[in-house]
């Protein structure tokens, strides 16, 4: 099966109500069908930006999920919670949620299992630190993710899901992976899943994230093993992420 481009904005903790409005509005009405365009968006704005995306192309994702299934655990929102308020995509993982909030691999392949058993598709995020770049664990470090994952839901569940590799050094620093070093990290994960099942790794969808924008996404794009971007700042400019979207083509 060939795999399709998906962009995904992550709005991060930012914008009000009414900029949540006027830039789903503005990405539903012209969203290319090049690509599959899937929005995280605050919990709070969930259930409005699901109203404005309903009945077109466009899907829902929230940023984070819970580990917990239910239960007393205030402030936390769980899979199934997410479920009812149309939420199709979940990002786990994400390199704020490691490294601000103290993921550790195990939380984030357990988020990664409440996802799936509350049938959303998890965004698996997977990067290095500019340290670890520089001290050369940029495989050691991905592969140590990604196994987290494996090891707790099986490789069978990242068929479906989406992977996403942000190097922590190039998000929201306007430093971008060249295409080069985009692509050389996602064969490597691509080929990590391939020593364990070939036919999910060419299915697996690999998105790369960090200060992709209009100017530099199409070069990014072309890379054989880039399905598509996961974007931060520019995806709260409708021109910029919509920009972002035309630069892929049909698989
Ligand atoms: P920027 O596009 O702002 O670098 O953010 C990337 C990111 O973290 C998306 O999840």
């Amino acid at each position: 099966m060939a795999r399709q481009y998906i962009v995904a904005g992550n709005w991060k903790m930012n914008g009000r109500l009414d900029m949540a409005q006027q830039l789903t509005a503005s990405i539903v009405a012209a969203a290319p069908d090049s690509a599959k365009v899937i929005l995280c968006v605050p919990y709070p704005y969930l259930t409005t930006v699901r109203d404005l995306c309903a009945k077109t192309s466009v899907a829902l994702g929230a940023q984070n999920i819970s580990e917990q299934k239910d239960g007393a655990f205030t402030g936390e929102v769980s899979g199934e919670m997410l479920r009812d308020c149309g939420v199709e995509y979940v990002l786990v993982g994400h390199s704020e949620r490691r490294n601000v909030y103290g993921e550790s691999d195990e939380l984030v392949a357990e988020k990664f299992a409440r996802a799936t058993d509350a049938g959303l598709t998890p965004i698996l995020c997977l990067g290095e630190t500019l340290e670890e770049r520089e001290s050369d664990k940029t495989d050691l470090v991905v592969s140590r993710q990604l196994q987290a994952v494996v090891s707790r839901v099986g490789v069978g569940a990242l068929a479906t899901a989406v992977i996403a590799y942000e190097p922590v050094w190039a998000i929201g620093t306007g430093l971008t992976a060249s295409p080069e070093q985009a692509q050389a990290v996602h064969a490597f994960i691509r080929a990590q899943l391939a020593q364990i099942d070939a036919s999910i790794a060419e299915q697996a969808t690999i998105l790369y994230g960090g200060s992709v924008k209009a100017d530099n996404a199409a070069a990014l794009f072309a890379g054989p093993d880039i399905d598509g971007g996961l974007i931060g700042g520019a995806s709260l400019d409708a021109d910029s992420f919509l920009a972002i979207c035309q630069a892929t083509t049909k698989k």
